[in-house]
Order: C-alpha cells, then sequence, then structure tokens
C-alpha cells in the first residue's frame, strides 16, 4: 500500500501535513477504518473515501492531535483577560464580546479564558461574552461538550484552582462546572471552509495556537487570512509563541503586549511599513502602452523589449544587474524578504532582468500576505510589457490565494499560453482540475508536468522561488505520478 496517497488525501481535505514520521500511525488508522467496513482492498478503501466525505472525516478524527492542557503558554490568558479585554469592554463594540477558540482540541483553551475572566472580573462577565470554540475533529469537539478531564489535563493549574471550577467525579475525572459549560459553544468546523459566520468581522478576541503547525505554508495563509478577516477592528488575535512569527504577513499588525506578541487588527490601515518597498507602480511609474495589455497577450507584442533597453546598458551593468537579481533570488529562497528587496534596488530599471526583479519583490510581497500590493507590481509589469511570464504566474496565485478559481485557471492558462513548458502553471492546473473532480484534466496537468521536470531539473526561471516552495523539483514529479496513480 502507498501510504501517501492516504496522507495527501488528508492534507486535501483538512490542510494537515502526516509527515513521513507518522506514517505507521497513518497506516494504522487506516487499517482500522478498513476493519470497521470489512474492506481488504486499500484502493477500494481509497476510493471509498473520494466519494464519502463523513469517511474522510472519520479517518481525520484519527490522524488530528489534540494535545491540548488547561493554561498552555499562561501569559497568553494574562495578556488577553487583564490588558486586551479592558479596552474591547470600553471600546466600541457594542453588545457581546465574542470570542472563538480555533482548533479548540478538548476545550481546555476556550475554558481556561473563560475560567481566568471570571477569576479576574467575577461571574458577571459571562453576561457579557460569547465563547465559541471549533474543531475539525468530532471526537474531541465531543469531549470539550462533556467538559470532563483527567489529571493530566490540569499540569500546571494548581489544584485550589482546579477545585473551584470543576467538580470531581472520582479519582481521575473532574467536570467543568455547569455554569462554564453552558458558555461555550462548541462546532465542528473546518478550518479550510471557514463558514462566513466566522470570516465576518465578528470576533474580538481569537485564539489560534497550535494549530498551524500542521499546515504547510500556503494552508497557514489562508487560514490566518480568513480568520483575520474574522476579527473586529481592534479585535486581538494569539498563536503560540513558535507560530507568530511566522504569521507576520501584513494582514494584522503585531503586537507586543508585556512580554508577548499577538496579532492586531487595526481601525485604519497601519501605515506603510510594510508597503512594497521596491517596483510598486507609485515608485515606478509604468509606461503603458498605447493598447491595453489583456491576457493572454496578443501575438504582435514587443517582447524583446527587454533585449533592446539591455543594448542601452554598459556590460558592467549587466553583469552586475544579473547579481544582483541572483542574490535576490538567494535571499528569497532563505526567506530573507527584506535584504533581497535591499538586492533588487542595485538593479537598474533599464536592466534586460528588470521586470523578472520586480516579479520577485511582488512575490515576496504575496508571500507576506500582501496580496493587493503584489497584484498592482505584477499588472504594472504586464501594463509594460504583456510578455513577462512571472506576473502572469503571480496574478493566477493571487487569484487562487483569494478562492477565485475560474480567474486563476484563466491566468495560469495565459501563463502556459506564454511558455507551454511552464512546469508550475500546468501543476496548479492540475490541483485546481483535481479540486473541481474533473480527473481527465488534472490527470492531463500532472503528466505534463512530469515530463517537463523529467527533462529538465534546472528550473532556471526560479518559478519555485516566486511561489516560495521550498521543496526539491523531484519531489514535485513524485507527487504528480502518485496523484496519477490515485486517480
Ligand atoms: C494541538 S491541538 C491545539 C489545541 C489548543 N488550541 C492548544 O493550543 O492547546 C490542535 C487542534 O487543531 C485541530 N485541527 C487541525 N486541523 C484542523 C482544521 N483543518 N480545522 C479545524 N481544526 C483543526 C485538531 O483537531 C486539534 O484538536
Amino acid at each position: 500500500m502507498d501510504i501517501s496517497l492516504f496522507a495527501d488525501l488528508i492534507k486535501n481535505s483538512s490542510g494537515l501535513t502526516v509527515s513521513e514520521s507518522k506514517f505507521g500511525h497513518l497506516t494504522s488508522a487506516v487499517k482500522a477504518r478498513m476493519d470497521h467496513h470489512g474492506l481488504t482492498s486499500h484502493n477500494q478503501y481509497l476510493m471509498t473515501l473520494r466519494n464519502d466525505r463523513e469517511e474522510a472525516k472519520h479517518l481525520i478524527d484519527l490522524v488530528t492531535i489534540n494535545e491540548s492542557y488547561f493554561f498552555r503558554e499562561v501569559a497568553h490568558f494574562n495578556v488577553a483577560v487583564n490588558r486586551v479585554f479592558p479596552g474591547l469592554r470600553s471600546g466600541a463594540t457594542a453588545g457581546r464580546i465574542q470570542l472563538l477558540s480555533a482548533g479548540c482540541a478538548g476545550g481546555e483553551e476556550p475554558y481556561s479564558l473563560l475560567i481566568a475572566l471570571v477569576e479576574r472580573y467575577g461571574y458577571a462577565v459571562l453576561e457579557r461574552v460569547t465563547v465559541t470554540g471549533i474543531d475539525i475533529d468530532r471526537r474531541t469537539i465531543q469531549k470539550a461538550r462533556e467538559g470532563a478531564y483527567t489529571r493530566h489535563s490540569f499540569r500546571g493549574v494548581e489544584e485550589a484552582l482546579r477545585d473551584k471550577y470543576f467538580v470531581r467525579e472520582s479519582e481521575n475525572r473532574f467536570s467543568v462546572v455547569v455554569d462554564l459549560r453552558n458558555q461555550v459553544e462548541f462546532v465542528e468546523v473546518n478550518l479550510l471552509e471557514l463558514p462566513e459566520c466566522y470570516t465576518n468581522a465578528r470576533f474580538d478576541l481569537i485564539f489560534y495556537r497550535n494549530v498551524s503547525i500542521y499546515f504547510d505554508p500556503d494552508v497557514q495563509r489562508m487560514v490566518f487570512r480568513k480568520l483575520a478577516e474574522g476579527l473586529r477592528d481592534g479585535g486581538h488575535l494569539f498563536m503560540s509563541s513558535a507560530e507568530t512569527m511566522l504569521h507576520d504577513l501584513g494582514y494584522l499588525e503585531l503586537a507586543k503586549i508585556d512580554d508577548v506578541f499577538c496579532f492586531r487588527k487595526t481601525v485604519t490601515p497601519a501605515p506603510s511599513r510594510r508597503g512594497p518597498r521596491y517596483a510598486t507602480p507609485e515608485r515606478q511609474p509604468v509606461r503603458r502602452r498605447s493598447q491595453a495589455a489583456t491576457q493572454p497577450p496578443s501575438l504582435s507584442g514587443d517582447h524583446n523589449n527587454a533585449a533592446v533597453v539591455a543594448c542601452r546598458l554598459a556590460g558592467d551593468d549587466l553583469e552586475s544587474g544579473e547579481r544582483a537579481y541572483g542574490d535576490a533570488v538567494e535571499k528569497v529562497k532563505r526567506r530573507e524578504y527584506e535584504a533581497a528587496l535591499t538586492s533588487l534596488e542595485s538593479l537598474p530599471q533599464t536592466h534586460p532582468f528588470a521586470a523578472r526583479a520586480r516579479c520577485l519583490a511582488a512575490g515576496i510581497a504575496i508571500n507576506r500576505g500582501r496580496l493587493d500590493d503584489g497584484r498592482a507590481i505584477c499588472e504594472a509589469v504586464i501594463a509594460d510589457d504583456p510578455w513577462v511570464l512571472e506576473s502572469h504566474l503571480l496574478l493566477a496565485l493571487v487569484s487562487r490565494l483569494e478562492g477565485d478559481v475560474v480567474e486563476a485557471v484563466k491566468k495560469f492558462r495565459s501563463a502556459v499560453y506564454i511558455d507551454q513548458a511552464c512546469w508550475i502553471a500546468h501543476y496548479y492546473l492540475g490541483e485546481m482540475y483535481e479540486e473541481q473532480g474533473d480527473v481527465t484534466a488534472a490527470r492531463r496537468e500532472y503528466a505534463i508536468v512530469v515530463k517537463l521536470l523529467e527533462k529538465d531539473n534546472g528550473d532556471n526561471r526560479n518559478y519555485a522561488v516566486l511561489f516560495a516552495l521550498s521543496f526539491p523539483l523531484q519531489e514535485v514529479m513524485q507527487m504528480c505520478r502518485r496523484r496519477i496513480a490515485a486517480m
């Protein structure tokens, strides 16, 4: 059995990455579910999973990691309750203050928040707050609703505090008091498919901790952006300290309160500390062509433009420009974005690599979550020269990140129109067709990727860098082969 097929399926539906070290556990989970259904063929079970969302949920339930305990990273609760909450109470927020624990596991996190609030403000505070806990795992949601825990969940909590808010049912079972239990609504929700009621700027405080670590960067960005949309102006979002810096993407302002880093949604957009430094339309006014640049570009487009301007540069400038671009690419690979932008500054604007450099800056903006900045740069590049492949790719990526599949497909097709050998466009097309259930088209695209990468592993145009993909191309090939085999 190729267990990675099951891992891929779980990743596509829940965002969870099952690493190879966990393949043993996944194999046992698959076996347990197959036994449950009396199945002996892995392929048959794979087919079942593809066609039956409920069964996929059962398998996902078995692989989620629900480890949690009360007052985990206690400083977050102190800051949220003592420093953030008073601001919410006296602020413009009308009605109840809305708190969300995203990836709440067995409820330890939302109950800790409530206990901390009651400790500080008394039971009257319950009249003023609504607490929601969401998690993909149904078993854990059920456990949270029951609100019963063993001693293990209270490590790090003083007994006196535990006994104040929990009723001892037996030697090793403690149930949360009814007043608190009734205060939290627990809902089974997949963060990858957040319903609108979670993204409509309703929450004052979101705890989203120790969940994103199981997601890959694309999913991390997507989920974080959605949760950021769910915050009200002035609202705060807490992640574990290991996760916070990875999410300083520009969607929310990073705040430091009493040595704790968290995110804040600013009422007015923060000044452009994160504004694009390089090749923004403002800094580099575009030379619009008289005819509008549309996609795909017209075949009569002047795509030798770069070569023409190159003649005006002295040889030294050409070389140092190429070096600057190469430097920037290396820095992007190491995710040293500020340093990469600085390298790009030294590249003359008439250099043949200038458009690609602007696209690299756009890629950096997009990877930091500043989709509008990235889009603006790409559109300006296309207005100058409709043949710059990278700008079409990045515009397609922005549409994909925004969930606009139709537009994303259209733009990736434009990229393929410009360069049929652009494997990354074929790869994303494959993914999107697969998501739409168009197996034939998906298989065709994946097969093209395999063929292209077998021929040329050079990736000399650094598409992967633009897209912040860090895995080797060999792995992309394997992934495509696996997907084709599983269809
Ligand atoms: C390690 S626990 C974290 C619990 C708690 N937030 C904490 O910090 O102690 C991670 C939780 O995220 C949930 N989770 C993972 N992927 C999810 C998804 N796509 N949607 C919703 N919840 C998810 C898991 O089921 C698990 O309960």
